[in-house]
């Protein structure tokens, strides 16, 4: 067993600090990164390999969500690339019609034809490339569109009407 020291009287058994699901939960500013911060240092220290990813960052510097699904259920990573904006090119199957409004969050392609999903996505990189501005203002409102449409003003009601219901 490998144990890292976090600081002074704080050890972490490594199997448990990077398997499974962990989750750091308290206030801003009440020290979530810095812990995180010394595990990943301790880590290296160990030459325990490791990757970190960062998702805000990642949606952050994206321009289109591109998605070869079958059939989806709830197709939680795909509202979660458009409450950040993102255009999404998709096959129109079960799950993802529900998501995207054609031509204003994307493109649903007619599953699976590949020729058109590829000349979508040649045509978002040059309207992206064409007017940056133009591109900003499609994400701002696809952002604003999604996260007013999955806003907690929205579900809940909805939750509670199907609960109540059933
Ligand atoms: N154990 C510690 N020893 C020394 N300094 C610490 C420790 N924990 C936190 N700090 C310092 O306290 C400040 C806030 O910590 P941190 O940035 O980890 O908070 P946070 O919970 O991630 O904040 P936010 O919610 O804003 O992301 C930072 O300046 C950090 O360096
Ligand atoms: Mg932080």
């Amino acid at each position: 067993m490998v144990v890292l020291n976090l600081g002074a009287g704080f050890d972490l058994d490594v199997q448990l600090a990077i398997t499974g699901r962990r989750c750091i939960i308290g206030q801003s500013g009440s020290g979530k990164s810095y812990p995180v911060g010394v595990l990943v240092e301790e880590l290296c220290k160990n030459g325990l390999p490791f990757m970190i990813v960062d998702t805000e960052g990642e949606y952050n510097n994206a321009s289109l969500f591109v998605m070869t699904s079958r059939s989806e259920g709830m197709p939680a990573v795909l509202l979660e690339a458009q409450s950040y904006g993102i255009p999404a090119v998709t096959f129109r199957v079960k799950g993802i019609v529900d998501v995207v409004e054609e031509k204003f969050q994307g493109r649903l392609i007619n599953a699976f034809d590949i020729n058109t999903f590829a000349d979508a996505i040649i045509s978002y990189y040059r309207a992206w490339k064409s007017s940056k501005p133009k591109y900003c203002k499609l994400r701002r409102n696809i952002a604003k569109f999604v996260n007013s449409k999955y806003s907690d003003a929205a579900i809940i009601p909805k939750l509670k009407n199907m609960l109540i219901e059933n």
